[in-house]
């Protein structure tokens, strides 16, 4: 039989739990946004064929080429634990036609995502993302709404510390001519050899390099926002003016530089200064070849993914109150084994009612039980003891002030419910 380890069996290293209604809040915060603009639920496959991820996300990402959780079924295929959502979205779309309907398809998905990271805070193997994607139709009125979904989802939640950074990857009239321009200008760098390597396969990356000797050198580079067709220029001036219109803020980043390889045109991140140097909490964009890339028509597609981990993590960094504290609003105290017997009816009577309830289990006594009170976050306890059952009644004990008042038992429902809308 497989043993116990030493120290106890651990989580895989990389992946975070969560205990208690913060990651919840924050997740439904931000697919209520969704909701709001008409995003419709799709509940995704955790896995897929590994080559949708190859194609759909690109060889010569990290993503794919190191980061995937692969591996073969019992059946001998090749499947890879989701990394990211949107290749599963645009295949869902193809595979059930959905694109032939009214366009564009409005979709969100919210869960876990898996990459194979070196783990540190706020970097986990296991991410939890809420996504949204609109596939069809190709609108910069469409792009600025999903940045101010994902901007109205920030602001629910109460956070001001972010900044959306923008910009426009152009498209594919441009794009090859602007990649020999960059290729030229990084030949002529003294760069190392795999820096080299990385310029001849995907030169955009080199310019999201971190280092002082390389930043210094690529000061003058060409920028892709210099080199966009008059389509794409276009398409981002009108994306900026929608956003004005919706009071989404923004900065312009022509240096950005994004880990998935399939966007065009509008580009974006969003980015937390409070976290250290995981600082993205969204990021997403547009995205025009991918449904033809992965065997559907040639439509456009653009959309968003919001790391939750790391919004729960500013909001944290924001001190804000995310969720409650209050894990039930009554708690009962029996005191003796009849009153715990009648306390079980009652805690049952105040659920149904639609009140969170909660009980002393275990006999124990008045101050344990009392604490336990407390730590539930309750507003009342509802105190019954021998006496108390004999003579029909129960002590309401208001939590907040100490003060207590005496109610029939067999109202004790009717009571807390006046107590707590007071
Ligand atoms: P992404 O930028 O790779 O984009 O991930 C989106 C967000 O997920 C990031 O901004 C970050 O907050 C969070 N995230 C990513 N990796 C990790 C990690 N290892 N640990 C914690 N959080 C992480 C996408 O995945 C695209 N599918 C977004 C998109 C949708 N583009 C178009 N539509």
């Amino acid at each position: 039989m497989a043993e116990i380890p030493p120290g106890g069996f651990a989580a895989p290293k990389g992946i975070p739990e969560y205990v208690g209604p913060e990651f919840t809040a924050v997740r439904d915060t931000l697919v209520r946004e969704a909701d709001r603009a008409g995003y419709a639920h799709l509940e995704l496959p955790v896995f897929e064929d590994t080559a949708l991820y190859a194609r759909g996300v690109g060889e010569s990402t990290d993503v794919v080429s190191k980061e995937m959780y692969t591996f073969a079924d019992r059946g001998g295929r090749t499947v890879t634990l989701r990394p990211e959502g949107t290749a599963g979205v645009v295949r869902s779309v193809i595979e059930h036609g959905l694109d032939r309907g009214t366009l564009p398809v409005k979709l969100r998905y919210a869960g876990p995502f898996f990459r194979y990271e070196r783990p540190q805070a706020g970097r986990y193997r296991q991410l939890q993302q809420v996504g949204i994607e609109a596939i069809g139709v190709d609108d910069p009125a469409l792009d600025a709404e999903v940045l101010a979904v994902a901007d109205a989802g920030f602001r629910a939640l109460g956070l001001t510390g972010y900044r959306l950074e923008i910009t426009s990857l152009g498209d594919a009239t441009t794009r090859p001519e602007y990649r020999a321009t960059l290729q030229a200008f990084l030949e002529k760098l003294d760069l190392d050899e795999d820096t080299r390597q990385r310029a001849r396969i995907n030169p955009l990356r080199v310019l999201d390099d971190k280092r002082l000797e390389v930043r210094e050198q690529l000061a003058d580079a060409p920028l892709m926002r210099d080199h966009l067709s008059d389509s794409a220029a276009a398409h981002h001036r009108k994306v900026l003016g929608y956003l004005d219109e919706l009071g989404v803020a923004y900065t312009e980043n022509p240096w950005m530089v994004r880990g998935l390889d399939y966007y065009t045109k509008t580009t974006f991140e969003f980015v937390h200064d409070g976290l250290g140097s995981q600082s993205g909490i969204g990021g997403g964009g547009r995205y025009d070849g991918l449904m033809a890339e992965l065997g559907g028509q040639a439509l456009s597609g653009v959309g968003f993914g919001i790391g939750v981990d790391r919004t729960l993590m500013a909001c944290h960094a924001e001190g804000l109150e995310v969720a409650p504290a209050r894990r039930v609003e009554v708690f009962g105290v029996p005191l003796g084994e009849s009153a715990r017997d009648h306390l079980v009816g009652v805690v049952g009577a105040l659920r149904r009612g639609g009140i969170r309830a909660d009980l002393a289990y275990g006999g124990r006594g008045l101050k344990g039980a009392m604490k336990a009170a407390d730590r539930s976050g309750a507003r009342y306890a509802l105190v019954l003891g021998e006496r108390d059952l004999a003579s029909g009644v129960v002590q309401l004990k208001d939590l907040t002030d100490g003060t207590q008042t005496e109610v029939p038992l067999d109202g004790a429902v009717a009571a807390v419910d006046r107590a707590l809308g007071a």
